[in-house]
């Protein structure tokens, strides 16, 4: 079967340009992914350390993490609750179940809570419109959520 390259780049080989193709991005998001795992997000000296590893600008780095919603270059809390805001979840009342866990932790989508312990976003897909309104805890998936089980599913965290 042929390569597929998703991304060529030009370089001069025997004085001649030729065309390769450029891994560097399948190669990143491992390690990426391994930091993440490891720190909780990637700081900006990761973020150096990676760029430099790889031969790229730091700026390259920067653009695969914000593009992946599992990649942070800002901490989060210790378990982070997304809820699916596509249009299947929110017909069957996502915003709802946003405002509940809103209230329920004492913070608005996109932030941490003071403890750390909890952090609340929203998503585009967790591939559970069947499910909807769904709920994603960590790597946990939970559906059919309603605002009167928000509370069991913060405390079952703790
Ligand atoms: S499009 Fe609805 S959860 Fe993926």
């Amino acid at each position: 079967m042929a390569k597929v390259c998703a991304v060529p780049k030009k370089i001069i080989k025997d004085g001649k340009e030729v065309m390769v193709c450029d891994e560097t991005r399948s190669r990143l998001l491992p390690v990426l992914q391994s930091i993440q795992d490891k720190e909780g997000y990637i700081s900006d000296k990761n973020m150096q350390e990676v760029a430099d590893m790889f031969g790229i600008h730091p700026v390259e780095v920067f653009s695969v993490i914000t593009f992946y919603s599992f990649l942070s270059e800002k901490k989060k809390g210790k378990h982070i609750i997304r809820v699916s805001n596509c249009v299947s979840n929110v017909m069957a009342g996502s915003e709802k179940v946003i405002n509940e866990f809103e209230k329920a932790l004492k913070i608005k989508t996109g932030q941490t809570t003071k403890d750390g312990k909890f952090t609340l976003e929203r998503t585009s897909c967790i591939g559970m419109c069947d499910e909807a309104p769904a709920v994603m805890v960590d790597d946990k998936l939970i559906g059919k959520v309603t605002p009167q089980k928000v509370k069991k599913i913060i405390q079952e965290q703790k």
